[in-house]
């Protein structure tokens, strides 16, 4: 009879499998725990006559050694199957790395400063912190001239009875204009793309920093003419070929003629409609023929050389562009936003 259970359990544990870790500590369990089969044949051991004794002990430490050897095997395939798991494939295409984009101020600037090279413009460059002479003094701003509130200026050094001591964050990017009379000798052909200040309260419509690209040409004979055939051209390679301008009489203490230009509604093309206020034109800039007094201020013969000037706001072309409705979303970095202009580069 023991005999017969013995080749019995033989027989189950030559089959023996297991679905997990759990399964087979539920199999050493029926098997070899206190309670288990093969123990309880031990126990039956002291019932069998002396004479089977030493054969039965023999065959039930075989038994026992074959259990535990099933068991341990199979729990060495579940560890290996687990380190497998764990293993680092190396050979793994590593995970897609997320890119950043460009700024929308910086594709725009980019696509201006392009168009502007191509026209033979180069870059020129000059400092944020600027004292008064670049600023307003150098470009016909006189000290009293009420011209200098156009421009909510912040100061960095403030002097109240002499202005021009001033230090100042730049309120436009006009002084680096001054900086490269300076430095130069006509002919002239720079634009200077960068940041500018202007102590205003920040909503959707302004803000206290944004940036600005000045450009400026001087030579023999520069007209107005010639700035307004630059600026068509600008026009049209930025909004498109059908694009229409229109220049407006303005004021600027540092040009003379001065004017605003416009462009033809990006949205109904001169149509009129709600984004145009029903005019069909958008500003965009201001511009003129550099006054001569800013020539004689910065070492240049005005009775020789002629220029012009303009200056556009990026986040306001920006703006036009992409349809950005608020400002200050431009210095939020709100990663929603920047990732529109994915695919603006
Ligand atoms: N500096 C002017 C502004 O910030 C723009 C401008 C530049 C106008 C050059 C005329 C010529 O408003």
């Amino acid at each position: 009879m023991i005999f017969e259970k013995i080749e019995h359990i033989k027989q189950q544990l030559s089959e023996l499998r297991a679905e997990n870790e759990e399964a087979l500590e539920a199999l050493r369990i029926k098997y070899l725990s206190k309670k288990g089969e093969i123990t309880a044949l031990f126990n039956d051991f002291r019932t069998v006559p002396a004479d089977q004794k030493r054969e039965l002990g023999q065959k039930l430490n075989e038994l026992k050694n074959l259990a535990t050897d099933k068991i341990n095997a199979l729990k060495e395939t579940f560890k290996a199957q687990e380190k497998e798991k764990n293993k680092i494939d190396i050979t793994r295409p590593a995970f897609p790395a997320e890119l950043g984009t460009r700024h929308p101020i910086s594709v725009v600037r980019k696509q201006i400063i392009d168009i502007f090279s191509r026209l033979g413009f180069t870059l020129a460059d000059g400092p944020e912190v600027e004292d008064d002479w670049h600023v307003f003094s150098a470009l016909n701003f006189a000290a009293d001239h009420p011209a200098r509130d156009m421009q909510d200026t912040f100061f960095v050094e403030r002097n109240q009875d002499d202005v021009t001591r001033n230090i100042v964050l730049r309120s436009h990017t006009s002084s680096v204009q001054v900086r490269t009379m300076e430095r130069k000798q006509p002919p002239i052909r720079i634009i200077c793309p960068g940041r500018v200040y202007r102590n205003e309260a920040i909503t959707a419509r302004a803000h206290c920093f944004f940036h600005q690209i000045e450009g400026l040409y001087i030579d023999k004979n520069v007209s107005f003419a010639d700035l307004k055939q630059v600026l068509l051209n600008f026009a049209q390679e930025l909004f498109g070929p059908d694009t229409q301008i229109r220049l407006r009489p303005s004021y600027f203490p540092f040009t003379e003629p001065s004017a605003e230009m416009d462009v033809s509604c990006m949205l109904c093309g001169g149509e009129g409609c709600g984004f145009c206020k029903h005019t069909g034109w958008v500003e965009i800039l201001g511009c003129g023929m550099v006054d001569p007094a800013v020539l004689e201020a910065s070492g240049i013969d005005s009775s020789i050389y002629s220029g012009y000037a303009f200056g556009l706001g990026v986040e306001r072309i920006t703006n036009l562009k992409y349809m950005v409705k608020d400002l200050r979303m431009f210095s939020e970095n709100d990663a929603r936003f920047l990732d529109e202009f994915k695919s603006a580069h």
